[in-house]
Order: C-alpha cells, then structure tokens, then sequence
C-alpha cells in the first residue's frame, strides 16, 4: 500500500469501466508452439515466435555457452565498460546478411525506435524543422521516438503510396530534410509495403527512408532476411528485431557505417543502457545462422496462413490485407472479439483479442500469429474452431 494508491486504483477503475483493464497471464512455454495455461496445453497461436526458434537447441546450447565464457550480464553500457567480441562480430554478421555497410544493435526493438528516431531528427535540425511522412499504422514504438523528438508526423492513409507522394508534393517548397517512417509488415494486419516503390518515392522526393521490419525479419524476403532485400541499398535504415522470428531479444538498426557511428553516441537508448547480454547474443549468433536455411520452414508458415486466410474467407471473415504469417480476424466490437477469444481457448487455443488502443477504434481483432512449430492438423483444427464460433459469438 502507498499513499499514492487512490491515483493508480481511479486509474484502473476507469480502465475497468471500459472493459480496458489489462491484466497478466502465467503461462508455460511448451514445445510445437505450444502453452501451458491454468493446467491446460493450448496451441499458441498469438506468439510471434514464427519459426519456433526460441525452443531450438542450438540457441540454447548458443546462449548456455555464450553465458559461459562471457558471463550472463554485460556490466554496463558499451561506451562504458567498452564492447564485447560478441557484440561486434554480431554486427558485422548482420550488416552482411542485410548487405549494408554497418549494423547497431540495441536492447529492444522498441527501445531502438523509442532512442533512433529522436537521434535521426536531431541530426537533420540545421536545415529546418524536418518534415516526417508516416503511415497511420506505424507502431507505439515509433510515435514514443517522435513524441520524444516533439515532431508531429504527416500521416498517410495506410499502404497508400499515392497518398504519400501527394503528401510530399504538397509540402516540396518548405525547407526541413524529409523522412519516411513505415514498416514492411504492419504487425496487426499482416500486410506488407511495397519495399521498392516507397524506394523509388524517396529517391525521387530525398527523403531519407525508415523501414521497420520487426515481422519480416527471418521471415519474409531473401533468404529470410526481410523485405529491404527486395530494393537493396535503396533503404537509409533498416530496423529490425531478434525477438520474434530470432527467438531471441533486442534490436538492430542497419544502414551506413556513418549513420551507425552517429548513433553510437547520440541514441540515449544505446548510450544510457546496459548493453545486451552475452546469453542472448549467443542465441541471435545461433539464430542468425539457421535463418537463411529456414526456407522449408518459412513456406510452410506462409502456406498455413494462406489456407487460413482462405477458410475464414469461406466463413465470411475480414482478414484485412493479410498476406503474410500475421492473420487478423476483424470482428469490430470489443465484447465481441474477447467473446471469441475466450471460445477460441476453449477450444484449445491461446489466440489473443487485440483491442483499441492498439487498434483503431472499431477494429478490434483476433490476431492469428502462425508458426513453423505449428502443424497441419493445429490449423485445421483452428479452422474448424473458427467456423463454429463466429456466427455465435459475432452475430449473437
Ligand atoms: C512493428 C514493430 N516494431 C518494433 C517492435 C518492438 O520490438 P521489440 O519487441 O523487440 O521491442 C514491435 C513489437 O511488437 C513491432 O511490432
């Protein structure tokens, strides 16, 4: 109990009243993208574990070893106590898988674009207030960064190009670098952008092009190395993060040696932080090696989530534009979708129900995350949960 309680306790009333609230589940990780849940083993579809390498032995062997020889904690921040071997091997391993000339790492993915993009905006202050051009889906991460550089974005309708370059027109004659802020898969809808024309459109327009690629990363793209490989050197920075498909934890940024310099000492995410520790290094050194040999495992995520996306169709399901291992199931109301998610567990799943404010108001979802460690039976055995829920839980 604190003196302070009433303020915390009003707080979590409001957020009750509006069926908000959130709250803490303990679960077990299991094996073949499963989870233990109050005693009961569900298929885990609401991980974004996508090729099920966080229970792989060779990131654990990786991390056991890593801990081994070089501790289980890095001690303090790298401009501190000084890098690790580790921390730079891994990035050099990254900058080469994603083909540019450096890579920093970072603790979180969330915690890189909270720090980088304040770094980014900062950088280009001499030539005005910077003009930023964002989608209206980008993620909290990247609106925290921009609220902490005190810049409102242009935001353009989701996926509409045409919309940025109208944007972007509108706003040619006033001074202020320009910056692009998108994502290559929208980790709510499962949809993709399209890597080469954004390209194409900040050349045209020197604007300086931000792409988040924390759901295409060991998933999507050449050799599993996200979409920025499909316009290569044509992306000023590319983001990314080892803790979905890497099984692992933390961020990295990879563009030019120069950009990566720059952020060494002006990212107050990278400076003001412990460094990541030599465990989980030793899991994304691990993770980094299985990727690109992933191929079967990644067709068989995505021809998964083709077959879903067909059956809820067949059902009459809004899968929004889903085109990847990410499947929403719209729903709208958020009685409704909780409803569902709670039929869905019953059935044997932990499939999560995603409301506002992570969503748009009125779009509240199931978000189907599909795994490598999922089988063709689990799928079926979703869809056919699906089918005998959604009339009665959307339409009651
Ligand atoms: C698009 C996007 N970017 C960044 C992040 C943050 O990454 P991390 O989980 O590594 O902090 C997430 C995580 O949900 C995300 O979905």
């Amino acid at each position: 109990m604190s003196r302070f309680d009433d303020l915390f306790l009003s707080e979590l009333e409001r957020a009750e009243a509006l069926g908000r609230r959130r709250r803490l589940r303990v679960v077990e990780p299991l094996d073949g993208g499963r989870v233990r849940l109050d005693g009961r083993e569900l298929v885990d579809v609401s991980s974004n574990d996508y090729l099920g390498l966080s229970r792989h032995p060779a990131l654990i062997e990786r991390a056991r070893d890593w801990a081994a020889r070089y501790g289980t904690g890095s001690g303090a921040s790298r401009l501190v106590r000084g890098t690790f071997e580790p921390h730079a091997a891994l990035e050099a391993k990254v900058a080469g898988m994603k083909g540019t000339e450096a890579a920093l790492i970072f603790a979180s993915g969330w915690q890189l674009n909270a720090a980088v993009i304040p770094a980014l905006l900062r950088a280009a202050r001499e030539d005005g207030p910077p003009l930023v051009f964002a989608d209206e889906l980008i993620h909290a991460s990247m609106h925290q960064g921009l609220r902490a550089a005190g810049v409102k974005p242009c935001r353009f309708a989701h996926n509409d190009l045409d919309a940025l370059e109208r944007l972007l027109a509108e706003r040619s004659g006033e001074p202020g670098r320009r910056f692009i802020l998108t994502e290559s898969v929208f980790s709510m809808d499962g949809d993709r952008a399209d890597v080469a024309r954004l390209a194409d459109i900040a050349e045209r327009h020197g604007a300086f092009l931000y792409l988040d690629e924390a759901h295409a990363t060991g998933v999507l793209g050449p050799r599993g190395m996200g979409l920025a490989g499909l316009a290569p050197g044509r992306v000023d920075l590319i983001m990314g993060t080892f803790s979905k498909a890497l099984g692992s934890m933390g961020g990295y940024v990879a563009g030019s040696k120069a950009l990566c310099d720059y952020l060494i000492g002006a990212a107050s995410g990278f400076v003001y932080t412990t460094a990541p520790p030599p465990p989980v290094l030793g899991a994304i050194d691990a993770a980094l090696e299985l990727v690109p040999g992933l191929d079967a495992e990644r067709a068989h995520v995505q021809a998964m989530a083709s077959r879903l996306r067909a059956a809820l169709a067949d059902s009459g399901i809004d899968t929004a534009g889903s085109t990847t291992q990410i499947v929403p199931a719209l729903v709208g109301g958020e009685a409704e979708t909780l409803e569902l998610a709670r039929g869905l567990q019953e059935a044997g799943f932990l499939a999560v129900a995603i409301r506002p404010p992570t969503v748009p108001e009125g779009s509240s979802r199931i978000r189907f995350a599909l795994s490598a460690a999922h089988g063709q039976a689990d799928l079926e055995r979703l869809i056919q949960a699906m089918a005998a829920l959604w009339p009665a839980s959307v339409h009651a």
